[in-house]
């Protein structure tokens, strides 16, 4: 007997990676000599996952109200400064006196991106994801009544901006607004980051494509910012580009305390909508507040004290973004590594800069994988590539994948 409703009746999780990762751990555990590429968490090169020490000193130093009792949806204050004052750095003044800022605390990135497709598209819309991807966003789409279409990521090696144009366009005509879904720096699943030419040239578009007072929601999920090697401050100047918006466009950055600060299980994020329109801004407080509050209710005071314990706190903010720097050297030469093996073993690469994972394409993904679990090195089949998690790799698995999996293709 079917008793689904017929939106849940074709559910089913789509997203292999959590499935694949369960079974690559399984047969690691029995056999150790195992490549488990399937990861999105940063493991060190003893394959124990990745902790930061000043993210550990805050959580033990937590009281138990500030561990076990109820917040509030939107998160408590200290929170709500702390995620802005790590996310903006030094426009942080800028931004949340000059312009206008709000904080929806969120289960990780993962509940900003679905309480922003919840309350910003009408059921049918189309949102806009990129065409590699971490494919979540569809069962976002999904779950929020949405369908969505692709952007080209790349023209060559580069960034495609002329796709992205026309894809805006063409969504503007069909349903009379734009959500817009752009992952950098460090972009799930192929790790390019945008040069800052590409920045400024997106930035024109969506103002072109917004033109008329089209309704325009940026989604910026920057689950990987920090991950970045050009460093926390050239990051940041990407994000001074959202005033050169006209002032009805929405931005909303998705920060994951999975990613930044190594949370992963503790669920904990933000939506922090960027707009100089008041009521813009109190729209989405008012919507995504609701909306929280009907999914999840609140985020866990735990994983939001623990943050703003680290990023309030500037010694131990200091020693957490050196740890942070370390790590991210940690990955440059693990991926440096791979690359380099790559090129001596013939194996293409989908265009690469920094951050967690490395995208190979492939004509038979699902084949290749089988081909390689033989040969004992978990990986992530996708649609067309594969994709090897570095952050769960250490530099000598970098080293010897590329040619295993150049044979398996
Ligand atoms: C591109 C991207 N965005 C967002 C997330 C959200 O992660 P979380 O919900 O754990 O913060 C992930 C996690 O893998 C991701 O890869």
């Amino acid at each position: 007997m079917k008793v689904l409703s017929q939106h849940s009746e074709s559910k089913k999780d789509t997203s292999t990676i959590l499935t694949l990762s369960a079974q690559a751990k399984v047969a690691k555990k029995k056999d150790p000599t195992i490549s488990d590429g399937t990861i999105g968490m940063l493991y060190d090169e003893t394959g124990q996952l990745m902790t930061f020490r000043s993210v550990n000193q805050a959580l033990f130093e937590l009281n138990n109200e500030e561990k076990y009792a109820y917040s509030t949806t939107k998160g408590n204050p200290d929170f709500q400064e702390a995620v802005l004052r790590w996310v903006f750095r030094d426009a942080y003044e800028e931004f949340t006196s000059e312009y206008g800022c709000r904080v929806i605390a969120t289960p990780g990135g993962s509940g900003a991106i679905s309480n922003t497709f919840s309350d910003y598209l009408n059921p049918n819309d189309v949102v806009l994801l990129p065409n590699y991807m971490w494919s979540n966003y569809i069962q976002f789409a999904y779950e929020n009544f949405a369908s969505y279409e692709t952007y080209d990521l790349f023209d060559g090696t580069q960034f495609n901006l002329k796709s992205v144009r026309n894809q805006m366009l063409r969504c503007k005509k069909r349903q009379g607004r734009v959500v817009f879904v752009l992952n950098d720096p460090c972009h799930n699943p192929t790790g390019y980051c945008m040069t800052d030419a590409e920045w400024e040239s997106l930035i024109a578009i969506i103002a072109e494509v917004a033109d008329e007072q089209t309704p325009f929601v940026f989604l910026y999920d920057l689950a990987y910012i920090d991950y970045d090697d050009r460093g926390f401050e050239d990051t940041r100047k990407h994000l001074r580009l959202l005033k050169k918006l006209p002032p009805y466009v929405l931005s909303i950055l998705a920060f994951s305390g999975s990613k930044t600060l190594g949370l992963y299980g503790l669920r904990v994020g933000a939506q922090i909508a960027v707009c100089p329109d008041q009521e813009i801004l109190d729209d989405f407080e008012r919507a995504a507040e609701f909306s929280a509050r009907a999914k999840w209710s609140m985020a866990t005071n735990l994983g939001m004290n623990v943050v703003s314990k680290v990023f309030l706190n500037a010694e131990r903010r200091q020693s957490f973004e050196e740890e942070l720097e370390r790590a991210r050297n940690l990955l440059k030469l693990r991926s440096r590594t791979f690359l380099e093996e790559a090129e001596k073993a013939g194996l293409k690469t989908l265009p690469f800069t920094c951050g967690f994972f490395i995208t190979i394409p492939a004509p038979d993904p699902q084949k290749t994988y089988e081909n390689l679990v033989r040969r004992k090195v978990y990986i992530v089949p996708m649609d067309s590539c594969l994709r090897v998690s570095i952050s769960s790799l250490s530099v000598e698995e970098c080293r010897k994948l590329p040619k295993i999996i150049k044979e398996c293709l």
